[in-house]
């Protein structure tokens, strides 16, 4: 069995679909403050819960033979970090150490953890290999570099086998799940719900960065391909632990030439207005994805811009409302309880 942290987010939840697909049983923890239950297929068992509470870990681990876990709850917004850096230590690694020594405590020895570009802070060459130097220039990316850093120190004592993929902009979505946040505060759904909503225009944070048309520069993978990253390393993890690996495609776009592409795809001019930089933004953040490609026999399937974008699109065009979490909890497994405890 596998466990899924925060397997009703967009990533989480994507990936779980995979897991679903190669056959791997798989149990969700997700407290739901910013996933939806109507995102974990239903062949995915489902305990809403925080990774902090022991008692539900405990009973969790208990219960369920649990092989490996993927390690996806996060507190995953940069501004919001910026402004609440009490929340992003907390929930990230506070939390996240809890999860850790439970793992420790019923022997359950493998982890993938969802790492960041955000650990590289402000590039000094760029596309960035993972031996670049480590200076966060954000909270969330501190917690999540602090993080890595705790792994290798429970690698060394308790043989924890553990590998960290550093996402960079993760678009996109599958045929049934797609990006619902609340706020939303990504580019590209956000230059989509404002074809949708040209009332409420896209917001450009800042034009005078350091770059060819003076906005920020992004890598932007396919949610499905940083999914399947996860499956691989799964499978390599025995030769592989201590790793870490950037997921990107290696092609920088700016945010105007998103928001171009976006208009390409829509056929319709995105509303635009330019709003004051938004604090702790690097100006430009692209992946050399060299080693996993070598090493977790990674190859992006769908690296083309348009094609994220397009599968974006197709989502929030049928998902006008989101996921509604219009989920039928009395026939959810969470309701029937492990062990005596009802989640
Ligand atoms: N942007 C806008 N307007 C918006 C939203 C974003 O101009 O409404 C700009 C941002 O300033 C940034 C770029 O678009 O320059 C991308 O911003 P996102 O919010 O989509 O993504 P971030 O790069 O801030 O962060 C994402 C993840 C982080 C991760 C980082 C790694 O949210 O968790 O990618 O590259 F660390």
């Amino acid at each position: 069995m596998i466990l899924v942290t925060g397997g009703a987010g967009y990533i989480g939840s994507i990936l779980v679909e995979m897991l679903l697909a190669k056959e791997y049983p798989v149990v969700v923890i997700d407290n739901l403050q910013q996933g939806h239950r109507a995102a974990v297929l239903p062949g995915a068992r489902f305990i809403q819960a925080d990774v902090a509470n022991i008692r539900v870990l405990d009973a969790l681990f208990s219960c369920f033979k649990v092989d490996a876990v993927m390690h996806l709850a996060a507190d995953s917004i940069v501004s919001k970090s910026m402004s609440n850096p009490q929340l992003a230590f907390s929930n990230n690694i506070s939390n996240g150490m809890i999860l850790l020594n439970t793992m420790i405590k019923h022997d359950v020895k493998k982890l993938i953890f969802s790492s960041s570009a955000a650990v590289y802070g402000q590039p000094c060459k760029v596309p960035i290999m993972e031996d670049h130097p480590l200076k966060p220039v954000n909270p969330y990316g501190e917690t999540k570099l602090i993080f890595e850093k705790i792994l290798h120190w429970y690698g060394k004592a308790y043989g924890l086998k553990h590998i960290s993929l550093r996402y960079f902009n993760a678009a996109g979505a599958s045929e049934k799940l797609g990006e619902d946040h609340l706020p939303e505060t990504h580019l590209i759904p956000n230059a989509l719900k404002a074809v949708l909503n040209p009332e409420l225009p896209l917001k450009i944070f800042g034009n005078d960065y350091p770059t060819q048309d003076g906005s920020c520069i992004r890598d932007y993978i396919h949610v499905i391909d940083i999914a399947r990253a996860h499956t691989l390393a799964l499978e390599k993890i025995d030769d592989l632990t201590g790793r870490a690996y950037n997921l990107g495609n290696g092609n920088g776009y700016s945010v105007l030439e998103v928001v171009k592409a976006v208009e390409e795809i829509c056929g319709i001019e995105v509303p635009v207005v330019i709003s004051p930089c938004r604090e702790g933004d690097p100006s430009t953040l692209t992946a050399s994805a060299g080693k996993a490609r070598v090493e977790l026999d990674w190859e992006p399937q769908c690296p083309d811009l348009k094609s994220i974008i397009g599968s974006a699109w197709r989502w929030i065009q049928s998902h006008s409302e989101g996921y509604l979490d219009s989920f039928d909890t009395k026939h959810d497994h969470i309701s029937q309880g492990i062990n005596g405890l009802s989640f």
